[in-house]
């Protein structure tokens, strides 16, 4: 099966086997015939969040499951359901227009409903975790069905037991608590500057949705038109002493203070001080409006990726003393 089409950053490969999982009650008797049984796997929603480095000598599970419904109102909360295989941002919409805010800020992030837990997908001052309830798993490695709970998915920033356990959890559906009394989440400077560009003091979910669709818009490539996967490297967070040397040495450097006392710098600032924003090293760029963002001009294979990427964290790693590490999940 061709792979190409199913990564956002339209890089070359191709599967063994290909399964779009419809039904997950039938997936592991499926994976348990000879033909299939020892080979490796890999989970794709909407493969947003991907280097695809060549061919996949095994079995792609493509999730197709479908639905999303309330489940429960219990105080505050309003437990709302949804098909890993739903489109995330299609999803988001959906609730706010049910007039249920509180995805509002993870609004426009590409991939599907199951894909957010794996990466706990963050924009604009929320992360997703912070609206998680639950979410039912397949085990691929033969256990029963599992549901987790918050504190079993071992959420960090752009991590989980997902990410660090690939190919074992198949997310099946995943369930988001959300707020009945509803506060719009500005602080963030981009939103604030929006909202108070269209006027709004008391903005609604919705347009408080819309305002972050426009800021992503403005500053982030359309993976349908330019082929990319979001951030390429995560923020990379420092200890006090290490921002201390670096604040010095650099004022600019922008920051945020971490609860614990670190920093977390951005690594957008980093690359483009490092003279990489807007520039390309073969068919594979650093974009011109982001420069934590690579983009795929055109032809690219995951080497060329590789390339760029290792061009950058060395230039980085010179320049900064700072080690970056990426975000996608290489295949
Ligand atoms: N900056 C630069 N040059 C650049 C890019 C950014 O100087 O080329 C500076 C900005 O001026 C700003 C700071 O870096 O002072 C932060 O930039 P921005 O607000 O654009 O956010 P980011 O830290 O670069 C993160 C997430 C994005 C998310 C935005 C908004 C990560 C790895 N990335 O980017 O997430 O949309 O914040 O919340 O945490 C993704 O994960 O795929 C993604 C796009």
């Amino acid at each position: 099966a061709d792979l190409q089409p199913l990564n956002t950053f339209g890089l070359p490969g191709r599967a063994a086997f290909l399964i779009e999982v419809e039904d997950g009650d039938k997936l592991p008797q499926e994976l348990a015939s000879a033909e299939l049984r020892d080979l490796p796997r890999l989970v794709l929603g909407g493969g947003s969040n991907l280097v695809l480095d060549g061919d996949f000598p095994g079995v792609v599970l493509k999730l197709a499951l479908r639905g999303r419904r309330l489940i429960a109102e219990e105080g505050d909360a309003r437990i709302v359901e949804a098909g890993a295989g739903e489109n995330w941002h299609d999803f988001v919409r959906w609730t706010l227009q049910q007039g249920w805010g509180g995805l509002e800020n993870l609004s426009l992030i590409p991939g599907t409903v199951g894909a957010a837990p794996i990466q706990n997908i963050g924009a604009y001052g929320l992360e997703m975790a912070e609206r998680f309830d639950s979410l039912d798993a397949l085990d691929l490695h033969g256990g029963p069905p599992r549901r987790f709970e918050r504190a079993d998915c071992r959420f960090g920033y752009r991590d989980s037991v997902f990410k660090q356990q690939p190919g074992r959890w198949l997310v099946t559906r995943v369930r988001f608590r959300l707020p009945r009394h509803w506060q719009p989440l500005a602080r963030y400077a981009d939103v604030a500057a929006e909202l108070g560009a269209r006027g709004l003091t008391q903005p609604t979910p919705l347009q408080v949705s819309d305002a972050v669709v426009a800021i992503r818009q403005r500053k982030l490539p359309d993976p349908a038109q330019i082929g990319n996967a979001g951030s390429f490297f995560k923020n990379p967070v420092v200890d006090e002493a290490a921002w201390r040397r670096l604040a010095e040495a650099h004022p600019g450097l922008p920051h945020y203070p971490q609860p614990d006392g670190s920093h977390k710098l951005a690594a957008g600032w980093l690359i483009e001080q490092a003279g990489w924003k807007g520039r390309d090293l073969g068919p594979v760029g650093c974009f011109e409006r982001q420069a934590l963002v690579l983009v795929n001009r055109g032809g690219a294979t995951g080497a060329d990726v590789r390339r760029l990427a290792a061009a950058i964290q060395a230039d980085v790693l010179r320049l900064f003393g700072v080690a970056l590490e990426a975000e996608p999940v290489f295949v």
